[in-house]
């Protein structure tokens, strides 16, 4: 190996991003290009669209990641690429990129999980996270819980057996015509109203998976019988039930299984109110809270850069497939 940075490239989903970090989760350079613009007017992800973009994207990516730098190919100690999960089209575009440059330049091109890349987020500019850790990853695409034995031990402990949490945020924003994507538009809108409905939380006291379907439809259905009912309260309602099953899962989870940190990653992580009531439970618990920056919570290249470091070292050579529903223990 002898460069010193790893160039992560992201494109799962709607996000084209690409980055430069160093073993240490230094971001020396990041780029990411949003497709939001393209997706709002159908209140969710084109996949063909999203596709296509990345196609535009990527390579004016990449350049960018470069010259911000001033790094050179010879700098790079592997390009890391997202493999999956994801959407078929736009893991290909990273895929086929990362492989075609890592071919030019003499650079070995690792495909990284993005899952731990939303894990080793919460590294990022500087260690944070202490071990054994339990994980809560909340994204557009998964809930789920985990064990962390180190940086590269992950045992799931729970997941959501239909929607995600964040996938309930974009589906009521779209029940709302609030737009795209949903989180932070009802994060905000939340902060000015009051809980005045009491949603359905399931699968409250039922182990470690989740359920969020129930909680959506339940939203619709009261959208339907109370149509002056004001938007900020039936966001701030919405979101009261999210947050309570979020966080008993974590209560439960860490009752459960003694450990030194609660990590909290992914899209729903950079909500404020998950983050108030997250740290409001480990302060109960005496728990220390990992939280990356908000800007490394939701999809970016930096986040699979510092996983790719993990790969190096265990010297994992995965076969560039892209690998659709690629689950959160794999490589
Ligand atoms: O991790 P991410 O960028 O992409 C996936 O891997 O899915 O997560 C995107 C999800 C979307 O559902 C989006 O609505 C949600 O994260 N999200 C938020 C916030 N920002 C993004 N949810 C709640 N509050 C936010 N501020
Ligand atoms: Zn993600």
């Amino acid at each position: 190996m002898s460069g010193s940075l790893v160039l992560g490239v992201e494109t799962s989903c709607d996000d084209t991003a690409v980055a430069l970090v160093d073993p240490d989760g230094a971001v020396i350079a990041s780029c990411v290009a949003s497709q939001v613009a393209l997706h709002t007017k159908y209140g969710g992800v084109y996949p063909e669209l999203a596709s296509r973009a990345h196609i535009d994207k990527i390579l004016p990516t990449v350049q960018a990641v470069l010259s911000d730098s001033g790094a050179r190919p010879r700098d790079l100690a592997a390009i890391g690429v997202t493999r999956g999960p994801g959407l078929i089209g736009s893991l290909m575009v990273g895929l086929n990129t990362a492989c075609g440059l890592g071919h030019g330049w003499g650079v070995p091109v690792i495909g990284v999980n993005h899952l731990r890349g939303h894990l080793r987020s919460a590294d990022l500019e500087e260690r944070r996270v202490k071990f054994p850790a339990i994980v809560l990853l909340v994204s557009g695409g998964h809930t789920l819980l985990a064990r962390l034995e180190s940086t590269s031990d992950i045992k799931l402990i729970g997941s959501t057996l239909d929607d995600s949490a964040g996938e309930a945020y974009d589906k009521v924003a779209r029940m709302m015509d609030l737009g795209y994507p949903g989180g932070p538009i009802i994060d905000r809108l939340a902060a000015g109203g009051t809980p005045t409905k009491r949603f359905p939380r399931p699968m409250l006291r039922q182990g470690l998976d989740f359920s969020f379907s129930g909680l959506k439809t339940a939203v619709k259905y009261y959208l339907a019988d109370n149509p002056d009912a004001r938007p900020q309260d039936v966001a701030a309602s919405f979101v009261e039930a999210c947050l309570d099953v979020l966080i008993s899962k974590c209560r439960a989870a860490l009752e459960k299984f003694p450990v030194s940190s609660l990590v909290v990653v992914g899209g729903v992580a950079a909500s404020p109110q998950l983050r108030a009531a997250a740290a409001g439970l480990c302060e109960d618990l005496g728990v220390e809270l990992c939280l990356p920056p908000v800007k490394w919570s939701t999809d970016n290249g930096a986040m699979i850069g510092l996983a790719t470091w993990d790969y190096l070292a265990k010297n994992i050579t995965n076969t560039l497939e892209p690998v659709p529903g690629l689950g959160m223990e794999a490589f």
